[in-house]
């Protein structure tokens, strides 16, 4: 049974779904602290319909509904729920694991509510292919209680993980814990329990040693911050398990600076109050009157007017590149890394500028020092991407931030 949320409603509470019944892996009871544990039963679970993921009937990595399954980590935030939305739209079958430390299960009831409404897919069908587990990948126990009961997936989508390169130099620890054990503990788990072999890894151009010409994949890797060290970090941990001949693939996709929301101005991204604000999501305060100025971090870049310059890319773009590396990874070996940007950067003040046109205010802003950690340009080379994944960004800086702009107008208080 499931509990389809519409969008007047309140956030649902994980407990609220109900667990798909589905009998241990034959492999998961052979090991003892696992041992007679069904998926999900007597957890938090929140499955969306008895989903085939789960089927014993079903064969390979297809559902009974014939629809390829993957799992996707850190699929309520938002990168992920963009993610997830693009996976139900090709067909895919998807289990979603978060703990939900900075996002809201609600964002995956938008997904099913934009899935039927927008992209007229119909509600049984997105309910019987979209499940959500509410997991904490840095708790061993609890997330090979899951992992034991999922069938043979394609994929594992892994976005889960801190993000904010600020508060990484404040609480370096703490990121190294959560991206990097995190992950690790994923990994043990995908191959313990054969879930998958295959994996696409939400990377970061914060990789790279920074530079004043447009990055390439074989830029040189220098993070200069610890949020950087981690996701660089999660890499090789990927690129080892590739090329010491277990069988696995996957690649590792470096997003630039994925902003705006959902052309439907239902899904975007929504600040936590635990994870400091991102530069485009601020902007949308300011904008409503929630935050009284924008703080410029350096005004002495050597920039056309000394802020430092970014790459901003469309969250649909974003979205749609994880299909397209899906699709390339069914038939790639070994490991890969990819730049997702455009190619174009502009400077804080340009953004700032733009985003008053779109929103038709006028937003103070005052300069502060430079932030230890943060780059004056980084700019994607993304034509790897195209080449190799058929996949470029289309979208505008000024549809990134109109779309950005609708959202946080029809949502000023987020999801909820
Ligand atoms: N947004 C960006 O600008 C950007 C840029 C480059 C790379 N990335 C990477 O993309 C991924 C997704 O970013 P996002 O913008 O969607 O961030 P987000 O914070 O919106 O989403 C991350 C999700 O992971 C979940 N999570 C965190 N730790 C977890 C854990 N231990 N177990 C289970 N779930 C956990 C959070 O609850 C959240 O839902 C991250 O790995 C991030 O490093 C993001």
């Amino acid at each position: 049974m499931m509990i389809m949320m519409s969008l007047g409603m309140r956030a649902v509470q994980s407990q609220v779904w109900q667990p798909a019944l589905a009998k241990p892996k034959a492999r998961a009871a052979a090991d003892p602290q696992v041992k007679g544990r069904a998926f999900g039963a007597g957890a938090s679970v929140a499955m969306l319909g008895a989903s085939a993921i789960c089927c014993r009937r079903a064969r390979g990595r297809r559902s009974v509904c014939n629809a390829v399954r993957v799992v996707v980590t850190g699929g309520c935030g938002y990168i992920g729920s963009h993610t997830v939305l693009e996976l139900l739209k090709a067909e895919y079958e998807v289990l979603v694991l978060d703990n939900l430390s900075r996002s809201r299960s609600s964002s995956i009831d938008r997904v099913l509510a934009l899935a039927a409404r927008e992209h007229h897919l119909a509600a049984s069908d997105v309910n019987r292919r979209l499940a959500f587990k509410q997991v904490d990948l840095c708790d061993v126990k609890m997330l090979e209680d899951v992992l034991a009961g999922v069938k043979e997936c394609d994929a594992v989508l892994h976005f889960a993980g801190y993000k904010s390169v600020g508060e990484s130099m404040q609480k370096p620890d703490m990121y190294w814990d959560n991206n990097v054990g995190g992950f690790v503990n994923l990994m043990h788990l995908l191959e313990k329990y054969q879930v998958s072999n295959r994996v696409l890894l939400s990377s970061s151009c914060t990789v790279y040693k920074p530079s004043s010409e447009k990055i390439s994949e074989d830029s040189e890797l220098q993070p200069t911050c610890p949020y950087g060290d981690t996701k660089l970090k999660q890499e090789q941990i990927l690129q080892c398990k590739i090329e010491d001949g277990r069988n696995w693939n996957g690649c590792a996709l470096r997003y630039f600076n994925p902003a705006g929301a959902h052309n439907s101005g239902l899904l975007g991204e929504v600040p936590h109050a635990l994870s400091p604000c991102m530069f485009i999501p601020r902007l949308g305060q300011i904008a409503l009157g929630q935050r009284p100025n924008l703080e410029i971090f350096g005004k002495d870049y050597d920039t056309v007017d000394g802020t430092a310059i970014r790459d901003y890319l469309h969250i649909e773009d974003v979205a749609e590149a994880h299909v397209a590396a899906l699709e390339h990874l069914k038939n790639s070996q070994g490991f890969d890394a990819f730049n997702l940007g455009t190619g174009h950067g502009h400077t804080v003040l340009e953004v700032l500028s733009a985003f008053e046109t779109v929103c038709g205010r006028k937003l103070p802003h005052i300069f502060s020092e430079r932030r230890d950690g943060d780059a004056p340009f980084a700019v994607a080379n993304p034509s790897r991407a195209h080449l190799v994944l058929g996949w470029r960004a289309h979208r505008s800086l000024s549809e990134i931030l109109a779309s950005h702009w609708e959202f946080v107008q029809q949502n000023p208080d987020g999801f909820d």
